[in-house]
């Protein structure tokens, strides 16, 4: 143990574990606890509940918990130690830790500080002599120097070594070098920079860290972008590119589009709240990323089939997670950047008013589904009506059902009380198969079907859950602890995962540690597991803490024990078998 228990507890006590929380999600009071919208699934009903008593948090949707220090590694993607230098920093504590404990903590700032070199020695190259090439390019496609210089635009030089070279003679070493992943070993096993010839977007996350890079190819070479795959400090599915001045906007929105230079080309024309992903379809993690920044997103995708596809995917991620969504429209243009491009001086001027003019998700889906359906026919006319009623069915406002409704009615001439008819059989049957899902869902808790966290339990329900009981029991009476243990051991356990979150129970006790379940994490625990030993920690209620309660829970261990043994009868002894009969004779 390097950091001391007593200094963690400090930590935790100085930082109210609902505090912390309600920056990232709204949570409001519930008797004792406080429950909220989960930050780590998409849901509609909140599940995420916050234990001030035990400075703990478990979703019952999707089984994350832990600790404060749990929640910001989830939510940050902090290490330990970053989750905890965070927490300790916000209170004025200061913390030493070991070389141990920091090394990966080192390795990310020393990543960081290789891409900001990188950065720099790339827009270096753009502006210099060999950068003459890209800085054309650029001037080709519109770009002026002031977004060069906003964005840090960079050219990485066709000779294979330069950065290589670079960072060297500046004392990284190439170890690191390939751990930021701006290097590889080629086949001649000669260590190469990843990217040569190219144009360069540093991508910079909302601390202002150069976190990787996106790398456009100037010669027609294929693929036309590459980026930065994983590292340490960085998850293409986890960021966008530009956040940083978008959160800075003062904006209340953003606009998404898909590439590098559209974010490029809408800043130029003073939209300074684009952002791209980053060559993947939008991914909920970035939706929640968004949406602790602002309410509402502008969809500029581009035109094509496959951008109006990835506009619906994207829709549905971004209302999933609480997000207003509007969508913009270019009429015979791929994309912003070309839309802009298109409208010369007056760009701004025109992308403002396609923004105006932006419809929100029930419009474009309604508008997408008539460009599918002949409206001249029945057969176009019934697809378009009983369609558009399912649309309109999830559609939360009665207000807004009913104006889409009126508009439908006079488009295709039947009245609007059949469509609200329609509409209203759809939201019934909505409910019913959400009404279902939960049903099906609780059944499946409760029946431990499909835990994949105690994969033991299903088979072995009444067991695993006394097991639950004494388990709750010991954390959340440390004084009864000694007394269960003389009592149960073990051995008795029957579901290997029960039995190992006791036996680390039993480890803390022995070294006189805090009871916790900061304590219980910094065992080997995953994620997963520890959200389920959280889980089962705030399942507690007083009465468990009676010896009569106690009494019960070992006596089913002890049965299910038996049982269990029982039933492989090759295990057992003669003369067991024939003192488990006179003990079964006298009950
Ligand atoms: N992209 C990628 N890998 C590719 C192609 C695209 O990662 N091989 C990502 C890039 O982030 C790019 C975005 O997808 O910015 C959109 O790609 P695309 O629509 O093909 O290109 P444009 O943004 O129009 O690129 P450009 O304007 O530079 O031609
Ligand atoms: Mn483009």
């Amino acid at each position: 143990m390097i950091l001391s228990d007593d200094f963690i507890s400090e930590i935790k006590e100085k930082n109210d574990i609902s505090e912390i929380i309600s920056e990232y999600v709204d949570i409001q009071r519930k008797g004792r606890n406080m429950m909220g919208l989960c930050p780590f699934h998409a849901e509609r009903t909140a599940s995420l509940c916050v234990y001030p008593a035990n400075g703990s948090f478990y979703c019952f949707g999707c089984g994350v918990g832990g600790d404060v220090i749990t929640f910001l590694r989830l939510i940050e993607h902090y290490d330990y130690i970053e989750a905890v230098k965070y927490l300790a920093e916000r209170v004025g504590m200061s913390v030493e830790v070991s070389e141990e404990e920091n090394l990966t903590y080192k390795k990310k700032l020393l990543i960081y500080e290789i891409n900001r070199e990188t950065a720099k020695f790339y827009y270096k190259c753009l502006i210099g002599k060999s950068g003459i090439k890209a800085r054309e390019y650029l001037s080709l496609r519109g770009v002026n120097n002031n977004m060069i210089k906003r964005f840090g635009l960079g050219y990485s030089p066709n000779d294979r070594y330069s950065l290589i070279d670079y960072l060297k003679k500046r004392g990284y070493n190439v170890k690191d070098i390939m751990l930021s992943n701006l290097a590889f070993t080629s086949r001649s096993k000669k260590e190469i920079d990843r990217f040569s010839g190219r144009l360069m977007f540093p991508i910079i996350d909302v601390r202002g860290n150069v976190i990787a890079f996106g790398a456009r190819s100037l010669s027609g070479e294929k693929p036309k972008y590459i980026n930065t795959s994983d590292t340490l400090v960085f998850k293409k599915s986890s960021n966008l590119f530009a956040l940083n001045f978008a959160v800075k906007s003062g904006k209340q929105n953003l606009i998404l589009t898909e590439g590098y230079m559209d974010v490029v080309a809408l800043h130029q024309a003073g939209f300074k709240n684009a952002v791209a992903t980053l060559g993947t379809a939008l991914t909920p993690f970035q939706a929640k990323l968004i949406s602790r920044n602002v309410e509402e997103v502008i969809l500029s995708y581009d035109a094509d089939e496959a951008g109006q596809k990835a506009s619906e995917r994207a829709i549905k991620i971004l209302k999933d997670n609480g997000l207003r969504v509007k969508i913009i429209s270019m009429p015979n243009c791929k994309d912003p950047d070309e839309y802009l491009r298109s409208q010369g001086k007056n760009g701004a001027f025109k992308f403002s008013s396609l923004i105006e003019k932006s419809k929100n998700d029930i419009e474009f889906k309604l508008e997408n589904l008539k460009s599918l359906c002949d409206i001249s026919t029945s057969e176009g006319k019934i697809k378009y009506l009983t369609e558009s009623a399912k649309i309109l069915s999830r559609c939360k406002s009665t207000i807004e059902r009913e104006v889409y409704a009126l508009t439908i009615s006079s488009e295709i001439g039947v009245s609007k009380e059949i469509i609200s008819i329609q509409i209203n059989k759809y939201i019934k049957q909505n409910q019913k198969n959400s009404l279902f899902k939960e049903f099906k869902n609780i059944e499946k808790s409760t029946c431990a079907f499909n835990d994949d966290i105690n994969k033991e339990k299903r088979n072995n329900l009444r067991a695993a859950l006394a097991e639950e009981n004494l388990l709750s029991c010991v954390i959340n009476n440390p004084g009864l602890a000694n007394t269960i243990f003389s009592k149960v051991d073990e051995n008795y356990f029957v579901t290997e995962f029960n039995k190992k979150i006791f036996i680390c129970l039993k480890d803390i006790k022995s070294k006189g540690r805090k009871l916790d379940i900061s304590t219980i994490s910094s065992y080997e625990f995953s994620v997963k597991e520890v959200g389920r030993i959280t889980k089962i920690i705030c399942s507690y209620n007083s009465y468990m803490g009676q010896d009569e309660y106690i009494n019960e829970n070992i006596s089913i261990l002890r049965q299910e024990k038996e049982k269990n043994r029982f039933q492989n009868i090759n295990n057992i002894s003669e003369t067991e078998i024939q003192n488990y009969i006179k003990k079964l004779n006298k009950s």
